[in-house]
């Protein structure tokens, strides 16, 4: 769960080990058993410096650094990309099966994975943390609270900036800004990218294996629930699709199975706080007067309507990883 990532050779091992049983059979400060095995090793300034920033990454905190809250739900080992040998368990395709009604078995999903691999890159370009790199990423929800926020140029400030679905920045750059770096979509949200954007593809159904190669070459003919478009512009070098498994990851470990599946928007939260070192949070939840609407449309005073997902337990999550200061969080207001 939790690893110091350090070269030593089998001497040093060795020594460490000897110091950290001396430790809990004498009760010392850590410090003093870390101190110990330095000693031994004459490497007392690489050990402190060790244990007072025992950090993942560059920044001023990372958010995979260790706090015992976060690690609970966090689980660094389940791959949030899906590569060509991910597979699933009988009872992960389960749940990934009802998600949305449709015919199929693991072999039919083992054969539309095959194709996507023969078309896009098998090794997402994001990898995990590094002592030498801080990786800022700002995700972009659609939320009415955008609206007056001149949150633009912030915005654009990430390394990464990730939008959702249809979610428009003509018109409305001074809130939103311009960077979009990744944007989240399935079949029925996709909209054509420009060929610097990474396409991330939400599969929640065997269709949608199919549509995204699709989509690239000949076109799409098949059906789905809603209108779908038969052909996108996205570079096909910038493909990623989020692992199935990853998302049934989100709906046991970060919401304890509440509601059928989580949210696009919540599953994209995870999905950053999964590549990322420091993360921002723009665009979730409602507006001042508590409505629920998108930036671009005309207000209507509804309430909180999420349909499937649990969306008030996602909301005070994200305020909770706020608090821990794992995240920020700005709602516009
Ligand atoms: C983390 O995920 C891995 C791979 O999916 C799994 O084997 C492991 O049991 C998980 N750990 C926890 C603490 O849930
Ligand atoms: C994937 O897992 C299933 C069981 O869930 C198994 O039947 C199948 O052989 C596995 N496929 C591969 C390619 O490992
Ligand atoms: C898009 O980017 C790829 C590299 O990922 C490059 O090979 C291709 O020529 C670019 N296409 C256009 C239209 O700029
Ligand atoms: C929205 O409707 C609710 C109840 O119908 C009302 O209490 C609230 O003031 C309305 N909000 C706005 C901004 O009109």
């Amino acid at each position: 769960m939790f690893r110091l990532r350090v070269k030593m050779n089998n001497r040093a091992k060795l020594v460490v080990l000897i110091a950290s049983t001396a430790c809990f059979a004498t009760i010392w400060r850590l410090s003093s058993c870390l101190s110990f095995a330095a000693l031994e090793e004459n490497k007392i300034d690489k050990w402190t410096d060790m244990w007072t920033k025992v950090k993942s990454c560059s920044c001023a905190t990372c958010i995979s650094d260790f706090t015992i809250s976060f690690m609970k739900r966090y689980n660094r080992t389940v791959n949030p990309f899906l590569t060509p040998l991910e597979n699933f368990t009988q009872e992960e395709f389960k749940w990934w099966k009802a998600l949305q009604r449709e015919n199929g078995d693991l072999k039919k999903f083992m054969e539309a994975k095959k194709r996507v691999f023969t078309m896009f890159p098998s090794k997402p370009d994001l990898t995990g943390p590094r002592l030498d790199r801080c990786r800022t990423c700002a995700v972009v929800g659609n939320s009415g609270n955008l609206k007056g926020s001149k949150y633009g140029s912030q915005i654009d400030a990430h390394d990464i900036v990730i939008r959702m679905n249809k979610a428009m920045t003509t018109g409305y750059e001074e809130d939103v800004g311009t960077k979009t770096t990744h944007r989240v979509m399935y079949p029925e949200s996709a909209i054509d990218l420009d060929n610097n954007t990474h396409l991330v593809l939400f599969p929640f159904k065997i269709l949608d294996l199919q549509w995204i190669t699709d989509a690239l070459t000949t076109g799409f003919r098949g059906q789905s629930y809603a209108t779908v478009i038969p052909k996108i512009k996205a570079n096909k070098n910038l493909v990623m699709v989020v692992n199935p498994v990853f998302m049934k990851y989100v709906h046991t470990s970060w919401l304890f199975s509440k509601g059928k599946y989580p949210s696009t928007g919540f599953m994209t939260l995870v999905l950053a706080m999964h590549i990322c070192d420091e993360l921002k949070i723009f665009g979730f939840g409602a507006d001042k007067n508590g409505n629920w609407n998108h930036y671009w449309e005309e207000l209507k005073n509804e309430t909180l309507k999420t349909g499937v997902h649990p969306g008030r337990r996602e909301y005070d999550l994200i305020q909770e990883l706020a608090k821990q200061n794992k995240v920020t969080f700005l709602r516009g207001w």
